[in-house]
């Protein structure tokens, strides 16, 4: 069984083949950072335009690398929403089309569940239940997953997600875009010593987060600094702790609360390598910690074929309608 995933949510066109027996038989990632870059974030309109230009052609690259006839496809899955709802009805539309015109089953995908599902992509896979940090540019939040489909939210942001946070944060700084990586390349240069930002609602008893606080105080440290290479450094570290130990201690607790001792952690943040040291270091053994390799990690088709392979071998398929959202509750 071959199914093909496209995922065109935000700023990054990506597409993939997954195969049960041979796991992932090819994916490409092109991402829109030219694009935007001069305006300093995500303009919403280009990427729907980019999404247009760069489908078909990385349809068929990812076809080609996979040895692939278009024939040979079993089902077709696409990122359905949450997320920018031009970029997201570009992959929609070509999708469902393509589903209709080759009569394949077809399935819209939560963006959300693609990443909660990426690290089932690698050899050691998580075991139910489990508890899911999910920290992507749009999203921070913690479930209790029970199974596939069966998702208890056990508490999210008030405000900003974490990878806006990190966004903010690096153009505050005067980072280019996207600021998030690039912030947390600065932060390895940082002193530690130096600075100690606040941790917000890091000792309330509940699995909620807040970071734009955390913004607000970096925007004054520096205000009041002298702005020079080795303050962006420090604010970096300063920053990238606060946020890593918040992410920590909120995942502990869920994993108190639901008695859960296996931990996944998806989404675009779970690239920050700071986060993976951290919790190599602080969490206690007994704690089984999952992430996706490096690549799954940011937006990608392979983890939208993947949770439409599950789908569809369960056998279904969605009607012919267009299923495009920009907001839809996990
Ligand atoms: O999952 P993703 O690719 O897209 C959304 O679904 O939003 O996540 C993108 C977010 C951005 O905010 C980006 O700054 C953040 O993930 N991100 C990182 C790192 N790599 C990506 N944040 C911190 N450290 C990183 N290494
Ligand atoms: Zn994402």
């Amino acid at each position: 069984m071959n199914i093909l995933g496209i995922e065109t949510s935000c700023d990054e066109t990506a597409v993939a083949i997954y195969n049960p027996n041979q796991g992932i038989r090819a994916h490409a990632i092109y991402s829109q950072t030219q694009t935007h870059q001069p305006y300093g974030g995500v303009i919403p309109e280009l990427a729907a335009r980019d999404h247009i230009r760069k489908l078909v052609p990385l349809v068929r690259h990812v076809l080609t690398e996979a040895d692939c006839a278009i024939g040979d496809l079993n089902g077709i899955a696409y990122t359905g929403g949450p997320g920018l709802i031009g970029a997201v009805l570009v992959g929609a539309t070509f999708a469902r089309s393509l589903g209709y015109a080759r009569n394949l089953p077809t399935v819209a995908i939560h963006h959300m569940e693609g990443h909660l599902l990426a690290p089932f992509l690698e050899k050691e896979q998580p075991q139910f239940p489990f508890v899911a940090l999910l920290v992507s540019g749009g999203h921070t939040l913690l479930m209790q997953v029970n199974a596939i489909g069966e998702y208890i939210l056990l508490g999210e942001t008030l405000d900003d997600s974490a990878g806006e946070a990190f966004d903010k944060t690096a153009k505050l700084l005067g980072l280019p875009y996207p600021g998030g990586p690039e912030l947390a390349k600065l932060a390895e240069k940082g002193n530690p010593k130096r600075f100690q930002f606040p941790r917000p609602m890091m000792n309330r008893p509940n699995c909620t987060f807040s970071f734009s606080g955390l913004k607000t105080h970096v925007w004054q440290t520096w205000l009041k600094s002298n702005q020079d290479e080795q303050t962006r450094y420090d604010i970096a570290y300063a920053f990238q702790e606060s946020v890593v130990d918040i992410l920590i201690s909120k995942s502990l607790r869920a994993l108190t609360q639901t008695q859960c001792n296996e931990l996944v952690i998806a989404g675009g943040v779970s690239a920050n390598l700071r986060l993976r040291q951290k919790i190599a270091e602080k969490f206690p053994r007994t704690v089984k910690v999952y992430f996706p390799r490096h690549e799954f990690c940011t937006d990608n088709g392979a983890m939208i074929a993947y949770a439409g392979y599950l789908r569809i071998a369960h056998g279904e398929r969605n009607d012919l309608r267009i299923i495009s959202r920009a907001r839809w509750p996990l």
